[in-house]
């Protein structure tokens, strides 16, 4: 059948067959399908929607366009496990979380992405060390990961080329926020990478792709449905985005706020809550505790002892960065952008809501993130010492700190996040950041 014919069944509300999303997707990866008929479908499946059945087949193709990357050769001597999540603010979870599971025995070849609309990438975030190889070739990924236990990198040419595409046209028409297309973009890039497991962090809230709760509980049981299907053992958890996870959010001073959290500096209380829950779910995927209070006790075992903190040293450096990340994390980092400035609210009170979506959107426009797909990133610019909802603030309290490349820049940042916090007189009540755990 034709592309043309494909698309329009989809656009008339058919199911497709397992063969047609076959021969739509290998048309993707080959270049027979075009950029035109490639955003046809996905507007069709952002309309129409997918059954289960065709979200499977779908991730299949996909996952069987590339390489499968396949760990049991290199007799890691512990599980392969990993963790994505759906994109949100200040989220350091995968630089602090990678490590962690390496330090209680487990492995994680994560491949990770670069920063989407509003939200950060962790592939940004690591690209502000100096030297960090983020594209490196399967010999050093498997040396890094045995030698480190865990290795962060970017999706490869070889891994899931036609998520590549796809993902590549989805983002410039507004075809992003569709549970299938989403669940086969996320689960195509963790089955060809080889897992025994895998823990998805599924945000829901005003910085979160999905802001209704309901449809980021659909999301988490598609993934977690198609994943199983896939022979994928998947946990799914559903955490808070209605405010940044950290107390900053940038590149830079992100990798600076993980490598805090590692040697015990710093943890910020969300940020700790999410990770740890996170780690709980993997080390049980992983056969590594029996049971959760012994998973959380090996997790903060693995942060007290340093042993977290050094596997993510060991990380870095296996993959080209500075040997002393963590002892001496300022020669590999870019200094903070030179125009620093605290915000006030325009009234004493307290962080009672905040628009974390305009959050982010300001860290892009500080030069954090891209508006377009080639533009470069400023590691050094960004936000620190970000209030949390409830957290009193006025003249002695700021609402963050601004680091900017400019006066104009840091005044523009500043009048946004002004209008993204809402200051009341009474502290609200605390949400959970961790909300419900999805099987
Ligand atoms: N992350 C992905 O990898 N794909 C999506 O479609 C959305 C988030």
């Amino acid at each position: 059948m034709p592309p043309q014919e494909i698309i329009r069944r989809k656009r008339e509300g058919f199911a497709l067959d397992d063969a047609d999303i076959e021969f739509f997707i290998a048309g993707l990866t080959s270049g027979a399908v075009t950029d035109a008929q490639a955003a046809a479908f996905a507007m069709a499946v952002f309309f129409r929607g997918m059954s289960r059945r065709e979200c499977a087949a779908l991730t299949k193709a996909m996952t069987n366009s590339g390489r499968r990357l396949d760990w049991r050769g290199e007799r890691l001597g512990g599980p392969a496990l990993d963790k994505h999540s759906t994109g949100g603010v200040g989220d350091t979870v995968s630089l602090m979380l990678a490590p962690m599971i390496a330090a209680c025995g487990g492995f994680v070849p994560m491949i990770s992405g670069r920063g989407l609309g509003h939200t950060g990438g962790t592939l940004d975030k690591l690209g502000s060390i100096a030297g960090y190889n983020a594209a490196p070739d399967a010999a050093l990924f498997a040396r890094a990961l045995r030698e480190a236990g865990c290795a962060i990198i970017g999706q490869t040419d070889e891994l899931a080329p036609a998520d590549r595409r796809l993902y590549a046209i989805r983002d410039v028409t507004a075809t992003v926020e569709s549970i299938p297309l989403i669940t086969a973009s996320i689960l195509s890039k963790k089955l060809a990478a080889g897992l025994d497991g895998l823990v998805m962090d599924v945000k829901t809230g005003n910085g979160a792709f999905m802001s209704e709760p309901d449809d980021a509980r659909d999301l988490a049981r598609s993934l977690a449905e198609v994943a199983r299907e896939a022979g994928l053992p998947t946990v799914s958890l559903l955490t808070d985005m209605n405010e940044p996870l950290a107390s900053a959010a940038g590149n830079a001073v992100e990798v600076r706020n993980a490598i805090d959290y590692l040697t015990g500096a710093r943890r910020d209380p969300r940020l700790h809550e999410v990770t740890l829950a996170l780690g709980v779910e993997a080390l049980l995927l992983g056969g590594l505790a029996d049971d959760a209070a012994t998973a959380r006790a090996k997790l903060m075992a693995a942060l007290d002892s340093g042993a977290a903190a050094e596997r993510f040293a060991r990380m870095v450096a296996a993959l080209g960065g500075p040997r002393d990340i963590v002892e001496n994390p300022d020669p590999g980092l870019p200094p903070p952008a030179p125009i620093e400035i605290a915000v006030h609210p325009d009234r004493p009170g307290f962080a009672r809501a905040i628009d974390t979506r305009a959050i982010g959107l300001a860290v892009l426009t500080l030069g954090g993130g891209r508006t377009r797909p080639r533009d470069d990133i400023d590691p050094a610019v960004g936000l620190t010492r970000i209030a949390p909802i409830g957290a009193p603030a006025g003249p002695d309290a700021p609402l963050c700190v601004i680091h900017a490349r400019t006066e104009e820049a840091a005044g523009a940042a500043a009048r946004a996040i002004r209008l993204a916090f809402d200051i009341g007189d009474e502290p609200p009540l605390i949400a959970p950041a961790v909300i419900e755990r999805i099987v």
